[in-house]
């Protein structure tokens, strides 16, 4: 962890079913105030619908999420989140994707301008303000999908598989921006992947979900120095990592049960 020790976001004893279906069950977790948290886990294992939990935009059946010490019941203001599939309103330009947010908010126009304007120079998408979402590329739509989430300046950032209906290339290219990004502005973040490399990428340390109802199976610290550019991936710390991620997904659990590092 790089942070002093607070933390954002506390899930204590979280269960959750949809009707008969045990999805989440006895999950707890917590993230620092500056500090990336990685959660892998097998398709269908329940990892949006925690995100959604965490959102507050689905409820625990039982257990408790708390952001900085307030029981989540409903969406918070602090908290954005950053969907697989972009979210953009297709009606509106570039521009006003990102400002909407600020605007329900009533924020004064100023605000608005240079607020909307730092956000679009951030993610690189500078010149394309006028641009709606059809005619951007996937991977500019979910830069914009990160600008629309960084604008509102939240404490907690929630992300689920943002890069993952992106080509390989940009994809990777999205990573380091984003890991820049976070440098400038360090940030309690939850980065939600099926890519094992991606989750050490970014990560403080890497959750790993599995079973079904979902639990934590493990946690790997990621002890990878900041800031981290494509060098890190090759380096002997980060393969072995990759190598224990992967084992602790595919390997049938012994009976100790969970794996904490
Ligand atoms: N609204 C819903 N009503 C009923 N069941 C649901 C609902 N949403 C999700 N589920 C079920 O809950 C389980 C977990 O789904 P969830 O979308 O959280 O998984 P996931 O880990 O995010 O999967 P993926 O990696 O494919 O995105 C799945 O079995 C899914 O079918
Ligand atoms: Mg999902």
């Amino acid at each position: 962890m790089n942070d002093s020790g607070a933390e954002r976001l506390v899930v204590e004893n979280a269960g959750l079913r949809y009707g008969q279906l045990d999805v989440l069950a006895d999950i707890s977790l917590s993230v620092g105030i500056s500090e990336i948290v990685s959660i892998v886990g097998p398709s269908g294992c329940g990892k949006t619908t925690l995100l959604r939990c965490v959102g507050g935009l689905n409820q625990l059946n039982y257990g408790e999420i708390r952001i900085d010490g307030q029981r989540v019941e409903k969406p918070l203001p602090i908290v954005s989140m950053v969907f697989q599939h972009f979210g953009l309103f297709p009606w509106k330009n570039l521009w006003s994707n990102i400002a909407y947010g600020l605007k329900l908010r009533h924020a004064p126009k100023e605000e608005i301008d240079r607020r909307v304007a730092d956000a679009i120079d951030l993610v690189g998408l500078k010149g394309f303000e006028k641009s709606y979402p059809h005619q951007l590329s996937g991977g500019m739509q979910q830069r914009a999908g990160l600008a629309r989430a960084l604008v509102m300046e939240p404490k907690l950032l929630l992300m689920d598989e943002p890069f993952s209906a992106i080509d390989a290339q940009t994809r990777e290219q999205l990573q380091f921006e984003l890991l820049r990004i976070w440098d400038r502005r360090p940030t309690a973040m939850i980065f939600v992947t099926h890519a094992i490399d991606e989750a050490v990428l970014m990560g403080d340390r890497v959750i790993v979900l599995a079973g079904r109802p979902a639990h934590v199976r493990a946690v790997r610290k990621v002890d990878l120095p900041r800031p981290r550019d494509r060098s890190v991936v090759s380096s002997p710390a980060f393969i072995n990592l990759r190598e224990q991620v992967w084992h602790d997904l595919f390997d049938q659990p012994g009976a100790n049960g969970a794996r904490i590092q």
